[in-house]
């Protein structure tokens, strides 16, 4: 059975991924050219370990949000390096990715390169490639902690609003430092003045692109996309900003938010937390034939729902780049998936022409798309390709 017709013409393909030292691989190399990689094994094998060194190559510590010491073979001399091939309208771009056993000891940050040239961080990869996971570790992240569920759809709003996840790191600090000045027995009200008004300014473009990106994806969720079984779905966004009016000028909003920080400085100090700003907001998804929430949906529901999301945010990001689809990593995406979503998901991807990398247990998962698929069998860390 073949239902997928259309490709997107400006996909970007990883055609060459090498990894030495990461994990249990200590050195595994797949070259492709195919739409779909399948990475076949049983539990163990090291399917999750290849999916992790893709994801490496997105902002952050990856999907299993890891130490770098973690992830360093066992039976390796202690550093690990993961190298790829991008291949894009643009031609061939080299990514590469690592760092020594020195580094790691010493606390150093892991080395980044785009064509041999130096990064400052994992968040410039962005510029050359898009890529979108999900995992069974996700599984629960809608009744699970709200750090979690903020940082996932952080990661989101970010492949839309690039500076969002630099926006949030520089906001944190400063919240830390607010939370040690509160505390601080003769604690400089000008400095707090001067920290609150920082911190209501990235607030402002938190929240801003925090809207725009959940607008555009529930445009997209709300929307019936022809033929697809996932459900339609909205994002909801818990806010603790007080009764700020976000249809103010972005001036006079920082000015509310600012208020807002300095009439919770009593309550802080005692509680030697900040209590409102966009560091508390929780998301959600609202799913609509049901009129429920999603953490009060069943697990399989939850599934198809964050499934919905992840498909909409590749058509967003697809949007808003051109067409470029982003690659996608589904770990054990097809395990208690009835036979019809596998397909319709498939099919949802083929039209999006994401290139994606599934993990399964058994090679027929993915019956529905052999002929467009690569499939490599895993056993204890060791690649073969298998030859139709
Ligand atoms: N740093 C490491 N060095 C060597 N082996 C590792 C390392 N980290 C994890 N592993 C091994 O990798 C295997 C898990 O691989 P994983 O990719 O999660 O398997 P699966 O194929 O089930 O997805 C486990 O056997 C684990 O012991
Ligand atoms: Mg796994």
């Amino acid at each position: 059975m073949d239902k997928i017709k259309k490709i997107a013409p400006n996909s970007v393909n990883i055609s060459k991924l090498k990894l030495t030292d990461f994990r249990n691989h200590s050195f595994t190399s797949i070259i492709t050219d195919k739409k779909f990689i399948a990475l076949v094994g049983k539990n163990g094998s090291g399917k999750t370990n290849i999916i992790e060194a893709i994801s490496m190559f997105a902002s952050g510590k990856g999907l299993r949000s890891a130490q770098l010491s973690e992830q360093s073979n066992i039976n390796g001399n202690g550093g690990w390096s993961i190298f790829m091939e991008v291949k894009s309208s643009n031609g061939v771009t080299k990514l590469g990715t690592g760092i020594g056993s020195p580094q790691i000891i010493d606390g150093k940050a892991r080395q980044c390169r785009i064509d041999g040239k130096f990064l400052k961080s994992p968040r410039q990869f962005s510029e050359c490639i898009g890529i979108i996971w999900l995992t069974p570790q996700m599984d629960g992240l809608f009744i699970g902690q709200r750090t979690d569920r903020r940082k996932f759809f952080d990661k989101l709003v970010h492949l839309i609003e690039p500076g969002h996840e630099e926006n949030i790191k520089s906001y944190e600090r400063l919240i830390m430092q607010r939370n040690k000045v509160l505390m601080d027995a003769d604690n400089k009200i000008s400095w707090l003045d001067n920290l609150e008004k920082q911190i209501s300014k990235l607030s402002v473009n938190i929240i801003i692109s925090r809207d725009i990106a959940i607008n555009q994806l529930n445009k997209i969720m709300d929307a019936e996309v022809k033929n697809n079984l996932f459900p339609s779905a909205k994002i909801i966004m818990r806010e603790e900003l007080g009764n700020i009016n976000k249809r103010s000028s972005m001036i006079e909003i920082e000015a509310e938010l600012q208020q807002l920080f300095y009439q919770s400085r009593v309550r802080d100090r005692e509680s030697n937390r900040t209590s409102v700003g966009p560091h508390r907001t929780d998301f959600t998804l609202y799913y609509n034939k049901n009129n429920m929430y999603a953490e009060n949906c069943s697990t399989g529901e939850q599934k198809n729902l964050l499934v919905s999301l992840i498909l909409a945010e590749a058509r967003v990001y697809q949007e808003i780049n051109n067409g470029v689809s982003p690659v996608l990593l589904l770990d054990e995406i097809t395990a208690h998936m009835d036979n019809d979503r596998v397909s319709n998901l498939f099919e949802q991807i083929g039209e999006i022409g994401s290139q994606t990398w599934l993990t399964g247990t058994s090679e027929n998962l993915f019956d529905y798309i052999w002929d467009k698929t690569d499939i490599f069998n895993i056993n204890k860390g060791k690649l073969s390709h298998r030859t139709p």
